[in-house]
């Protein structure tokens, strides 16, 4: 490619999505629609991304923190040519080739553009658009051409004929332009008289008009350039990159059960041979080991799991951090700045958080484990909770290795468990516990030998026996 960059339009509101936020921010397997072009860009090597913003223009460049962006403001969205024509200044002494794209086409592939940029730089065009041929053309641009085939104009839906409207051919709202021409045409642009806009596909008559070279490359799959405008259009675009997402896992070795019942993002590594089950939700930064099977409807998100490891089914594991062959669920609910070391078992309606889990230990059934740090070995009984939350601050729990905590025990924090402790069931514990000791937190249990009938007698006394089936 000769001496390029690009022009991301992202500036118009999008009322057809009927949201509150722009269209651009709106969420696509976990990353706003702005975030394609602009990956689309630099994995093309594109030396200068600009990005046209208006609308919520704030929002729209905190989104792309970070990236390798330069902004243009576009004041009072215009229509995609007052868009384009905003990035003249920055674009002054600039004598490559100017890629034009909208921000709500991230289905688009980089060998795609690869192509059109190649066909308009071999053929030495001013200009060079993306079209398809789609089965339902409504919305769209059209494509004229003349008797002999030859690149007319764009018509827009609002402007066109009847039978203008028939034209299969739509325009992409992908180009390549020569940057001077682009800027000397779009001048020469008048204002459509429908919609009050500058419409950018209208710089093609002026340029054919010219008689400069101006060419159409048909797109091979139209499903590529499917732009967003509604709800239903985003949804139909997180169908397709799903797929692409679950080719491209099981071409790598995972097994989903039900790739169409699964949802995973882009962002998300999977080792090979592990399992995946319907229902499951991987998103954000996830990365999961080899040999690891999860089971349905559990949602990973931001997580980074090791090889071999179990996830029960209904689990929600958020920020954690979990190591080999740890077994999780069902129902168990890790939050974040969870770490479980090896072998680790969290079970059944368990939730943890904040906290470090030794090798080997267990928490099976039951419990609330938050801000503690806990060593190997250590066995959790059911019903036990770290009270790490006194209504004002947060406070540590700390519990050595090979600790055994009876069922039924609330730890008072901030508290400390020594090494090889044991304690019994339903105890309270607020002080701490040193190593080897046994601890009882609970007040001594009484019995009165023999006293079962005089306590019954004297509740029939009171009241007359009820039935026993209620
Ligand atoms: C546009 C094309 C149409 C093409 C279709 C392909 C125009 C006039 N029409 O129509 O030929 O078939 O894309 O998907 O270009 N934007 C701005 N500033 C504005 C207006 C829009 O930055 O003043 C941005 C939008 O945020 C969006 C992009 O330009 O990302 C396209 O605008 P949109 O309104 O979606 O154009 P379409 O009606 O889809
Ligand atoms: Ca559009």
């Amino acid at each position: 490619m000769e001496d390029n960059c690009a022009v991301i339009l992202a500036a118009g509101e999008g009322t057809r999505m009927r949201s509150r936020k722009a269209k651009v921010l709106h969420s696509l397997l976990g990353r706003p629609l702005m975030h394609y072009p602009v990956d689309l860009c630099r994995r093309l090597g594109v030396k200068r991304i600009l990005v046209v913003v208006a609308h919520q223009a704030e929002e729209v460049q905190q989104a792309l923190v970070g990236q390798p962006v330069e902004f243009v403001h576009q004041g009072e969205p215009r229509g995609t040519g007052h868009a384009v024509r905003q990035a003249e200044e920055c674009l002054r002494g600039f004598e490559g080739t100017v890629m034009v794209l909208a921000a709500d086409t991230p289905l688009l592939r980089e060998e795609t553009v690869r192509q059109l940029v190649q066909a308009h730089e071999s053929a030495g065009a001013v200009a060079t658009l993306l079209t398809a041929r789609v089965a339902d053309p409504a919305g769209y641009g059209r494509i004229l051409r003349d008797k002999q085939g030859r690149l007319r104009r764009i018509v827009e839906e609002v402007e066109a004929t009847a039978k203008e409207k028939q034209v299969a051919e739509i325009n992409t709202g992908v180009y390549c332009f020569a940057a001077a021409p682009l800027f000397e045409a779009l001048r020469r642009v008048q204002v459509s008289p429908v919609k009050g806009e500058v419409f950018l596909p209208e710089v093609v008559q002026v340029l054919v008009k010219k008689g400069q070279v101006v060419q159409a490359v048909l797109a091979a799959d139209a499903t590529e350039v499917q732009g967003i405008n509604t709800r239903a259009e985003l949804a139909q675009a997180a169908t397709v990159l799903r797929q692409r997402v679950h080719d491209r896992l099981m071409r790598e070795g995972v097994t989903l059960i039900d790739p169409q019942a699964t949802y995973i993002d882009d962002t998300v590594q999977v080792g090979p041979d592990t399992v995946i089950y319907p229902g499951v939700i991987l998103e954000g930064a996830t990365t999961i080991g080899e040999g690891c099977v999860i089971y349905s409807n559990c949602r990973i998100q931001n997580s980074l799991l090791g090889d071999g490891v179990t996830v029960l089914d209904g689990s929600v594991i958020v920020g954690s951090e979990i190591a080999e062959g740890c077994v999780i669920g069902p129902f168990a609910h890790l939050r974040p700045q969870t770490r479980l070391k090896r072998k680790v078992k969290v079970g059944n309606f368990c939730e943890v958080k904040k906290a470090v889990i030794g090798e080997g230990s267990k928490i099976p059934h039951l419990a609330y484990i938050g801000d503690t740090q806990m060593g190997e070995k250590v066995n959790i009984g059911a019903g036990t909770i770290t009270c790490n939350y006194d209504g004002f601050t947060k406070h540590e729990t700390v519990i050595e290795d090979d600790v055994f905590v009876g069922s039924n025990t609330n730890l008072v924090a901030p508290v400390t468990v020594g090494k090889g402790a044991i304690i019994a069931a339903g105890s309270t514990i607020n002080e701490a516990v040193p190593p080897d000791a046994v601890a009882f937190g609970r007040a001594p249990q009484v019995n009165k030998e023999g006293r079962a009938a005089a306590t019954r007698k004297k509740r029939e006394a009171m009241a007359p026996p009820k039935d026993d089936d209620d």
